[in-house]
């Protein structure tokens, strides 16, 4: 049998027969591994922390969060907290649909004004197709097109209506590929694919009083902070890092697809024609307003969110009823809150004193050490504000000489 045709315990004894080692599994969580992906040999789990009252658009939310960063929530909370002083955020979405490319290759005679009279067309039969789509409140709206060099470039535009959509849109442009490669005019079909080009835009807006930030030299630190990310890249590419820390760990509790928002994510920081912060801080009026905006395009419904109960136990969390476009809106507001916590930290101590604090706990439970001499140790390195494993270390021996 080749090793994806075994059932997940017996790839693990395979792997435990050539010496591996594999902590305890019981078979149950197994299988429902099993059930989510291929060649499934074990699980990994993530602490899932929350974010306890981020005020969006007049409506409070709880928000998990799925790190191993504890600075990630930590910093999610901070910046969190200074928006609700300040009335919280205020988000408008564009969800017209997301994007999908269908290629075909042209024969000499093609005529692009003649090919696109089939659109209508061709919308109508495929709706008709999807019918289960367009009765949750999507499917396809248009279709744009362009020819070069002979090849012919579909844009369609699918709204997958609460769904990310990723498979419901492929079957969809395959279908009207089929029903296209039939054209005379056309040679061949190339391809039929989604895009993560980016759509499904939200846009988050705050407006701060300088005294919730620590003060007006504080808020010009920030802007300067945020001026500097526009034009050099290299400080840019950092500061949304540092919003991905937030979105990424949202999108990980709500069972959403981290590498395509990333993906859309990086196109849309070169919108401009220049690699840039997402995000924009100035201070205007005594009053800090940040900005960012972000393609989002994100499900709360579908097999791979229903299929998993630890995301299902967030989705209570978060409210059972969110829409996709409400959580597009939490996550954008998430990702600004942990850039302006970014930012404070770094025009204020910097950022190393919050981090190592946080690390701590994670160096500590490295230790060889029961859990009496872990916290002990956990407590003089606090107290010492000396956060390596080297001081860890020097305090487990003295802890233990002391004995
Ligand atoms: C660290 O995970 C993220 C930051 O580097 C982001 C930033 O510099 O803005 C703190």
């Amino acid at each position: 049998m080749k090793f994806y045709e075994l059932p997940p315990e017996k790839r693990r004894a395979l792997l435990a027969s050539q010496g591996l080692e594999l902590a305890d599994l019981d078979s149950a969580t197994l299988a429902k591994m099993d059930q989510l992906s291929e060649n499934v040999v074990g699980r990994l789990s993530l602490p899932v922390g929350l974010v306890t009252n981020l005020v969006v658009n007049g409506q409070s939310y709880l928000v998990p969060m799925a790190t191993e960063e504890p600075s990630v929530v930590a910093a999610a909370n901070h910046g969190a907290s200074i928006f609700t002083q300040n009335g919280g955020t205020k988000v408008t979405s564009e969800r017209q649909g997301i994007y999908g490319q269908i290629v075909l290759q042209a024969a000499d005679d093609f005529e692009l004004a003649d090919f696109e009279q089939s659109f209508p067309k061709l919308i109508e039969i495929t709706n008709r197709e999807f019918s289960s789509l367009v009765h949750h409140g999507g499917g396809v709206r248009q279709i744009t097109a362009r020819c070069e060099h002979e090849l012919v470039y579909l844009q369609v535009l699918v709204d997958p209506a609460q769904a990310m959509g990723a498979n419901k849109v492929n079957s969809i442009l395959e279908f009207m590929a089929e029903k296209l490669a039939i054209f005379p005019e056309i040679k061949a079909k190339l391809f039929a694919i989604l895009s993560n080009y980016p759509s499904q835009i939200s846009r988050v807006k705050v407006q701060l009083s300088v005294q919730s930030v620590g003060g007006k030299a504080v808020a010009q630190q920030i802007a300067l902070l945020s001026q500097i990310g526009e034009t050099d890249p290299m400080r840019g590419v950092t500061n949304n890092k540092g919003i991905m820390n937030g979105v990424d760990a949202v999108l990980q509790a709500t069972g959403n697809d981290t590498r395509s928002v990333e993906a859309a994510c990086g196109l849309w920081a070169s919108r401009h024609g220049q690699y840039r912060s997402l995000s924009s801080w100035r201070l205007e009026d005594d009053m800090l307003h940040g900005e960012l905006s972000l393609p989002l395009a994100l499900g709360t419904v579908g097999g791979s969110i229903y299929a998993r109960l630890d995301v299902q136990e967030n989705y209570r969390m978060l409210g059972s009823s969110i829409t996709s476009q409400q959580l597009a809106e939490v996550v954008v507001s998430i990702g600004l809150a942990n850039n302006l916590a970014a930012l404070l930290a770094i025009a204020t101590t910097g950022i190393q004193a919050g981090h190592m604090k946080l690390q701590a706990r994670n160096i500590v439970a490295t230790l060889s050490a029961n859990d009496t001499e872990k916290q002990q140790v956990l407590s003089l390195m606090k107290q010492d504000q000396n956060y390596t494993q080297a001081a860890a270390q020097k305090y487990l021996i003295e802890i233990r000489k002391a004995k």
